[in-house]
């Protein structure tokens, strides 16, 4: 695992655009895996920025996002369908993205139409997470076993506590979403982690022990050949 250590969030979201510019420079037809979140939102800006300035073109390339709420309609501002086109779809050339349907009536038939859309692609080449505070990585949530396919999975009270923010107090909450499972995001040949802010310290002090908390599910990315995790001083804190 390489770790590139940033003076502040800016740098993060730059230091992440630039792989993303070389990767579509190297292969401009690649599939990117996309995740949501609040640390992502800066690196979409950037490379809003950058397809702006004519650096970056997505025009070959295609996407899959990591997760969805379940039940949720794509059209629910806060919905992860709603997010990804407020924040990067609608602002570049990408036209070949996907993203777990959470209005599918049938989950189980809805994520094996992701897999094999994710396999008829050839897997994933660069995927983008970001992490949970309590180490979710996508919504793969601690567990004993996870699932290597995509799965419907009930979430932890910590990480709906922790998304308890983006919704109001009228608005209705899934508990449960539909996640990629970790076979796809370990199958995909280049990742990118990308951890930013305090509230991030401990999780990322367990991910640099360099032990594999296997209640931990980002731990496993210690596993991966091609993990890059780009932290800012904030996150690193418990070096
Ligand atoms: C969300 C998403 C994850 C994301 C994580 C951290 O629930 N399912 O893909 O990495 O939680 O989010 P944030 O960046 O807002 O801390």
């Amino acid at each position: 695992m390489k770790t590139v250590v940033c003076e502040n969030y800016e740098e993060v979201c730059n230091h992440a655009a630039d792989i993303f510019v070389r990767q579509l420079k190297d292969k401009p037809d690649s599939v990117l895996g996309l995740a949501t979140g609040s640390t992502p939102i800066g690196l979409y800006d950037e490379l809003t920025r950058r397809y702006e300035a004519g650096e970056i073109d997505f025009s070959k390339a295609r996407s899959f996002n990591l997760d969805e709420y379940y039940p949720i309609d794509p059209s629910h501002p806060q919905s992860y369908d709603y997010f990804m086109r407020q924040h990067l779809f609608n602002k570049i050339n990408l036209e070949k993205f996907n993203i777990p349907n959470g209005a599918a009536s049938d989950p189980a038939a809805e994520c094996t139409r992701y897999d094999m859309l994710i396999d008829a692609a050839g897997g994933i080449d660069l995927m983008l997470l970001g992490i949970g505070i309590n180490g979710h990585i996508g919504f793969n949530e601690p567990a004993v076993s996870y699932p290597t396919g995509t799965y419907k999975v009930d979430l932890t009270e910590s990480s709906i506590e922790a998304n308890s923010r983006f919704f109001g107090p009228d608005e209705h909450q899934p508990v449960t979403a539909l996640t990629m499972g970790i076979g796809h995001i370990f199958k995909s040949k280049k990742i990118v982690l990308i951890i930013s802010g305090a509230s991030k310290a401990e999780i990322a002090k367990k991910l640099f022990e360099g032990v594999i908390h296997t209640d931990v599910p980002a731990c496993l990315l210690l596993l991966h050949p091609d993990v890059t995790v780009i932290i800012d001083k904030a996150a690193n804190k418990g070096e």
